[in-house]
C-alpha cells in the first residue's frame, strides 16, 4: 500500500492549493464500464456508514474506488477506514451553457485541523470545450456563505478539469468551485464521492521525504488571487501543515509564525 501513498511534497501541495490532480488513475475499460453505471444512478447510501462496508461490490464503480492507487490516495488524506458521506454523478448535458455558479460546499464548517475530501472522477476524455469542474486553488481557508461568491468571475489562478479519461481530482471540500459550460456534443459526467476521516489526519501520507527542501516553497505557492493577503493564507497553510505532518514547531523563512506567536506573557507562564 505504501507505494500508493501521497508523498510529503504532494501533501504540502494539497495543504497549499486544496486539491491534487492525478492522471491515469483508472484504466480505460473500467472507465467505460463506470460511465454506463453513472447513467443509472439509483440513490444514496447511509450517510456516515463505513465506506468499505457500504460501497457496492462487484460493480465497475465499486471496483474503481477500491483500486490500490485510489485506496492509497484516500488513505493518505482521511485514513484507511473513512466514512461515506455522499456521492453523485453530476451531469452537464451537451451544448449546455452554465451561468455563474461559483460556490463553496462546506458552509459554516469551522472545524480546525479537519477536512473532508471529495474525489472528482472523470471517466471520459474531458477536453477544454467540454468543461469540466473548475476550482480556485488555495481558497479552502476562506469560509463563505455557499453562494455569496457567485458574483466572482474569472478569478486569477482558476483551474479546471480538462483531462483525459481516468483522471481524478481530489480536493478539500472547502475549495471554491463550480461547473463550467459544456460546449461539446457529448454529455459530461463528473462523478463525485465525499468521504470523512475516522482518525486524526496526522502523518497518514508517506513521510519519508518530510524534510525535502522544496516543501517551504510549495506551501508558499501564490495562485494569483491572494495578492497582498498572501501572507495571511500562508499562515493558515503552515498551521495545517504543522498538524498533518506532526511538526508543531514548523515554520518557514525567518520564523514567519513567530511574529504572531511570540508573547512574553506566555514565555513567563
Ligand atoms: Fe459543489
Amino acid at each position: 500500500m505504501n507505494e500508493h501513498l501521497l508523498n510529503s511534497k504532494q501533501m504540502a501541495s494539497f495543504v497549499a492549493s486544496g486539491y491534487l490532480r492525478l492522471d491515469n488513475m483508472v484504466p480505460k475499460d473500467l472507465c467505460n464500464a463506470c460511465l454506463d453505471e453513472m447513467k443509472h444512478h439509483n440513490g444514496y447510501f447511509e450517510v456516515g456508514a463505513p465506506f468499505e462496508e457500504i460501497w457496492p461490490k462487484n460493480t465497475a464503480l465499486g471496483d474503481t474506488f477500491r483500486l490500490p492507487q485510489i485506496k492509497g490516495l484516500i488513505q493518505s488524506l482521511v485514513g484507511p477506514d473513512p466514512l461515506y458521506d455522499h456521492h453523485f454523478p453530476h451531469l452537464t448535458k451537451a451544448n449546455n451553457t452554465r451561468g455563474p455558479d461559483m460556490h463553496q460546499d462546506s458552509v459554516i464548517d469551522f472545524r480546525e485541523n479537519y477536512f473532508d475530501i471529495q474525489l472528482s472522477f472523470f471517466a471520459a476524455d474531458t477536453p477544454d470545450k467540454m468543461g469540466g469542474t473548475f476550482l480556485i486553488p488555495g481558497t479552502h481557508y476562506r469560509n463563505v456563505r455557499t453562494s455569496e461568491i457567485t458574483i466572482y468571475q474569472h478569478m486569477k489562478g482558476k483551474v479546471w478539469a480538462a483531462c483525459p479519461a481516468g483522471t481524478i481530482y481530489v480536493w478539500n471540500t472547502r475549495v471554491w468551485h463550480g461547473a463550467r459550460s459544456n460546449r461539446s456534443d457529448k454529455d459530461r459526467y463528473m462523478y463525485k464521492l465525499r468521504l470523512n476521516p475516522t482518525q486524526p489526519q496526522i502523518g497518514l501520507f508517506d513521510t519519508s521525504d518530510l524534510n525535502d527542501p522544496s516543501i517551504d516553497s510549495i506551501l508558499n505557492t501564490n495562485h494569483g488571487w491572494e495578492g497582498n493577503e498572501h501572507r495571511y493564507e500562508l499562515m493558515q497553510r503552515i498551521k495545517l501543515w504543522r498538524y498533518v505532518s506532526n511538526q508543531p514547531d514548523y515554520d518557514v523563512g525567518e520564523r514567519f509564525m513567530r511574529r504572531i506567536e511570540y508573547n512574553p506573557q506566555i514565555e513567563a507562564a
